[in-house]
């Protein structure tokens, strides 16, 4: 094959490739110019369009900074981040299933008892998380972490607002005993939009989607021996559930969060999780 046509444009591509590349870069690369080509050729993609592709991506670049990842959220909102996390978490029945990380965890959020509160800023209502770390088998886990945040009552993490929210505020790292149980008190989570003022924000626009995401609280729970779960609790009869920006609720994290009667404690969530082993 001399020159690249129309008809030979995948495979004079691929040709070119050396002999003695690293062999899954090879499949990724060939399978990802198969599939771009394939696109353009279905769609006819016109130059402009080509152009405003570039654009978009350039200006999605652009807006990037050690605070904001504008591709991941572009991944996130085009449901990639969703399939390469069930792809790569395939579970056991009866393990608890992941969801998406999100781009507001923070490492070394302070280690709290049993019990204590997360919220620091006196907004929102009060809920009580609580229940169980176990095993396939039902047995308790001893000394999982669980590294837990979200959202305050008016729809933002403390990283977004810093200097107005307390530090580490509705964050906090519970580690189990022999009983396998948690609990916490932080707030009911709200639904909020994610980060919308950027080129993703107007790709959801175009596409007439809103930017929300249905309240959750977000988890992080290791324990030796056992696989890393990354995943949230969704507030059950959220708006959002059917129609999360990012793809990221499953019918098994729908938790209940009740009304409770007593002291400054409104609600109370339960929900036990179940770690996969290694
Ligand atoms: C979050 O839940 O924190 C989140 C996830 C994906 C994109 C933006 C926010
Ligand atoms: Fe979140």
């Amino acid at each position: 094959m001399k020159y690249f046509t129309e008809e030979n444009s995948v495979e004079a591509v691929n040709a070119r490739m050396g002999e003695n590349i690293n062999p899954r870069l090879a499949t990724l690369m060939t399978r990802l110019v198969a599939h771009l080509h394939a696109f353009a050729k279905e769609v006819e993609l016109s130059q402009e369009e080509w152009e405003c592709g570039i654009e978009f991506l350039t200006r999605t670049g652009q807006i990037c900074s050690p605070e904001r990842q504008e591709f991941i959220l572009l991944s996130d909102t085009l449901g990639l981040s969703m399939l390469v996390d069930q792809i790569n978490n395939r579970r056991p029945a009866g393990a608890t299933e992941n969801t998406v990380f999100g781009p507001f965890h923070v490492v070394g959020a302070p280690i709290r008892k049993m019990g204590d509160a997360i919220s620091l800023d006196g907004k929102g209502e009060i809920c009580l998380y609580e229940g169980r770390i176990l095993d396939l088998q039902g047995n308790p886990i001893e000394g999982a972490h669980i590294d837990v945040w979200s959202d305050n009552a008016e729809g933002f993490y403390d990283v977004q607002q810093i200097g107005i929210q307390p530090r580490w505020n509705n964050r906090g790292v519970f580690v189990t005993g022999a009983d396998g149980e948690y609990q916490f008190v932080g707030i009911k989570p709200v639904s909020y939009p994610i980060p919308n003022d950027g080129p993703v924000g107007r790709l959801l626009e175009c596409l007439e989607r809103h930017p929300f995401r249905p309240a959750h609280m977000h988890y992080l729970i290791t324990a030796q021996g056992y696989q890393k779960l990354v995943t949230h609790t969704f507030v059950a009869a959220d708006d959002y559930l059917d129609s999360d920006a990012v793809f990221g609720v499953k019918e098994t994290l729908i938790a209940s969060f009740e009304q409770v009667d007593g002291g400054n404690t409104l609600w109370r969530s339960q929900f036990d999780f179940v770690l996969s082993p290694i």
